[in-house]
């Protein structure tokens, strides 16, 4: 038996345009997008979504799910309940756990619990190590391969150069190797003078690791880019013909160190928040970027608030409204988010089914209500650690409903789904 459902009357957000039109889905397909396909239809089961703008679901590929090991501030069923209340349908999840995801069992281990207990679509990145480059190359149920050039939280760095080239070389040519871009030498180097993490440790990285996939004609993702360098290094590498693509976190466009003193603990990150003047620098070559991810980083209140808190922050509760309060303003349209946010993610890392709100696709929806202003609160979260950043300030723009291939999973209020809908996603 096919069950059939129309999406009535909802102003769709497609690649440059925005058009108000029926959604027509099949099991857990989108069948067809037009004006008025009621007649088409008269089987389907109507949902009257008038007054909502539907995104194609969201692909956040950089959030850090703590599972296994980080149960307290996050795991796989409370980090993918907090994605689908951030309109997030798919999530490609970091491998820097304790242990961290560095072998074919610890990876067959987290896919076998996020099989069981995740309610959105999920891939995991296979982490390198100073020795696992040929096992690493020949796991093919990894999204992609990470590496720490410079280190961050968890135990995961690869700052050797022998090892970086081990890496490059060997990872399959048509696969994505994700880095986190900073110069372990740069990072201890300042750290030492009292500086934390200046743009030089980023830039120095970036540069770096691009050269080795210039070398090594490898795709190069370059996680959470925070400054307009990194962004300059990016765009002429992609005019020599690289395949270079990269992300920003939403903390990098609507932080700065201005906040910091208010934010204390909470606002430490890897890479650091950058001053105003970076920031605006950042939003002003957003043509360069392919894609915002949260980079969603949880640790409880207690790490944060002790004498060593660690540095991240969680963010997919927040990314869709802070991007669509930017939109309200006029700082990007919307077809700019549902690109940066799901047809580009898609794009990048071979997601054939999903990105885009067009036949044939899996019925991920995002349906938001432009119009509704809200206070960001830490009460309410899905997320285990219980905070924002952005807690106490209003937005224009709400996450109402959100559909899951075909099924609502998330009523603007209620996780619907249940552990275990979630699929496992590949580059296909
Ligand atoms: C991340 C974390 O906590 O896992 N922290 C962070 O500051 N961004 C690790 C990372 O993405 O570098
Ligand atoms: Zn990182
Ligand atoms: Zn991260
Ligand atoms: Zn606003």
């Amino acid at each position: 038996m096919t069950s059939q459902l129309l999406l009535c009357g909802g102003a769709v957000v497609l690649p440059g345009e925005i058009k108000q039109q029926d959604i027509l889905i099949e099991d857990a397909r989108i069948l067809a997008a037009g004006a008025h396909l009621a007649g088409d239809a008269p089987q389907a089961t109507h949902v009257d979504i008038n007054g909502l703008t539907v995104f194609p679901g969201l692909i956040d590929v950089h959030v850090h799910l703590r599972e296994p090991g980080g149960e307290h501030k996050e795991d796989l069923y409370t980090g993918t309940c907090a994605a689908l209340a951030g309109g997030v349908t798919t999530v490609l999840a970091m491998p820097n756990t304790d242990p961290p995801i560095t072998h074919r069992e610890s990876l067959q281990d987290v896919l076998a619990s996020a099989a069981a207990r995740t309610v959105c679509d999920y891939g995991f990145y296979l982490g390198g190590t100073l020795d696992n480059a040929e096992e690493a190359a020949a796991i093919p149920d990894a999204i992609g391969l990470k590496l720490y050039i410079g280190s961050s939280t968890g135990s995961l760095l690869v700052d050797q150069l022998p090892a970086q080239i081990a890496h490059f070389a060997a990872y399959p040519r048509d696969r994505i190797i994700a880095v986190h871009a900073e110069d372990e030498a740069a990072v201890q180097y300042y750290a030492g003078r009292g500086q934390r993490r200046p743009p030089m440790c980023a830039t120095l990285a970036t540069a770096h690791v691009i050269a080795l996939a210039e070398h090594f004609e490898r795709r190069l993702h370059v996680c959470h880019v925070s400054t307009a360098y990194e962004l300059a290094l990016i765009r002429n590498a992609r005019a020599r013909g690289l395949d270079v693509t990269c992300e920003v976190t939403p903390h990098h466009l609507f932080l700065s160190m201005a906040d910091e003193q208010r934010l204390g603990a909470l606002g430490q990150v890897n890479p650091p928040l950058r001053s105003p003047e970076a920031v605006d620098a950042l939003w002003a070559q957003l043509d360069v970027v392919d894609m915002i991810a949260t980079d969603h980083a949880p640790h409880t209140l207690d790490e944060k608030n002790s004498a060593s808190p660690p540095s991240g922050m969680p963010g997919m509760e927040t990314m869709l409204p802070l991007l669509l309060d930017a939109a309200y303003h006029g700082r990007l349209s919307l077809p700019d988010i549902a690109r940066l946010t799901s047809t580009r993610p898609a794009e990048v890392f071979g997601l054939a089914n999903k990105g885009r709100i067009a036949p044939g696709h899996h019925a991920d929806l995002t349906l938001v209500n432009l119009n509704h202003q809200w206070t960001i609160q830490n009460e309410g979260l899905f997320t285990r650690c219980g905070w924002t950043p952005f807690a106490g300030l209003s937005v224009h723009g709400k996450v109402e409903q959100v559909y899951l291939r075909g099924k609502q999973v998330f009523d603007g209020d209620q996780i619907l789904a249940q552990a275990g809908d979630g699929c496992l996603v590949l580059q296909g």
